[in-house]
């Protein structure tokens, strides 16, 4: 008889007995699944976890902060907030191209996380907050074609001269299962039942060259869409929900000027595992709801359109 509250407790026990008296270090991106991994893994050995928080500048608006808050105030556990927007967004500057973006954000993440793990002493364990679909993915990546469509850095990401062990108490849970063992373990239920997000962040949602400008202005019209799905309460119908902030600009009109300014696709999909995606059906009136604030509270949008691609063939994802 497989519960949550039995997987709890072997995962704990698992835990314990894996990693024994060892400090280990976990990665936490501010997502649910490293955060359900760390909570997992404090509550097996406590103070013998400490948690590195590498913030890249390209999460949700807020989000950072609260991740910092439900950590350190909330649950008590020992975490280290590195703020590495500028440095992130100083490499990414000028490059346009989808993989050259995630390998840059891979190598930087690796290079911040590694450099903060060597001064915690002892540390023999890396955790990570790995599903299922995450290592299906990238076994299928190594000798399938879809390693050129994608290189997914969440996964196997140990550098060589990281000689930690790897502790991924999710490897065999699909998300829906850990979001049921992040209630289970006492996380906010709107904080586990958040839509997924990619390691890579708004970068990969911003096509062309990112700027810390238009970071700003998607953070912005992304956070108004989603206020209008939790109002509208659709949130928990959709997978995920997000908006892309194109490199092309469009004519307007606002009061009786021209305007000439950025083009913002909303997009919404389906989904049980992230792997196909169907498009979702908004009522209209939402979406009208949505587009109207976005160009009345957004500088810089001037038009908002939505994407109607399930996947395949399209990716979730549009980069
Ligand atoms: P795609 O766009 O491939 O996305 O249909 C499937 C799921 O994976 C997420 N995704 C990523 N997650 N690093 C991640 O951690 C990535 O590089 C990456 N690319 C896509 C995407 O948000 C969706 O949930």
């Amino acid at each position: 008889d497989w519960t949550m509250a039995s997987f709890r407790q072997e995962s704990v026990a698992r835990i314990r007995e894996q990693v024994g008296q060892g400090r280990v270090i976990c990665g936490l991106s501010g997502g649910v699944d490293s955060s359900v991994a760390a909570v997992l893994i404090h509550e097996a050995i406590g103070d013998q976890l400490t948690c590195v928080f590498v913030d890249t500048g390209l999460l949700r608006q807020n989000e950072a902060e609260q991740v910092v808050t439900m950590f350190r105030d909330h649950y008590n556990i020992p975490l280290v907030h590195v703020d590495a927007g500028d440095l992130f967004l100083g490499e990414l500057k000028g490059v346009t191209d989808p993989e050259t973006k995630r390998k840059t954000i891979g190598r930087l993440f690796v290079e911040v996380f590694d450099r903060e793990a060597a001064k915690i002493e002892g540390a023999a364990f890396l955790a990570q907050g790995t599903l299922y679909p995450d290592v299906i993915e990238s076994v299928s990546a190594r000798g399938g074609p879809s390693a050129v469509i994608k290189s997914h850095h969440n996964v196997g990401g140990l550098p060589e001269y990281m000689k930690l062990k790897l502790v991924e108490p999710l490897r065999e849970l699909f998300k829906d299962e850990v979001r049921a063992l992040g209630v289970e373990l006492g996380l906010p239920p709107p904080f586990v039942g958040r839509h997924p997000f990619p390691g890579p962040g708004l970068a990969i949602r911003i096509p062309g060259e990112i700027t810390p400008e238009k970071v700003a202005v998607l953070q912005k019209a992304d956070a108004i869409y989603l206020e209008e799905i939790r109002k509208a309460g659709l949130y928990d119908s959709i997978w995920q929900a997000f908006a892309v902030l194109l490199p092309v600009k469009t004519v307007g009109v606002m009061g009786d000027a021209r305007t000439y300014e950025d083009v913002l696709a909303l997009r919404a999909v389906t989904s049980t595992d992230g792997m196909t995606a169907d498009f979702f059906e908004f009522p209209w009136e939402v979406l009208g709801r949505c587009a109207t604030r976005i160009i009345n509270e957004v500088r810089g949008v001037n038009r908002v359109v939505y994407d109607v691609t399930s996947k395949p063939p399209g990716t979730i994802e549009w980069e």
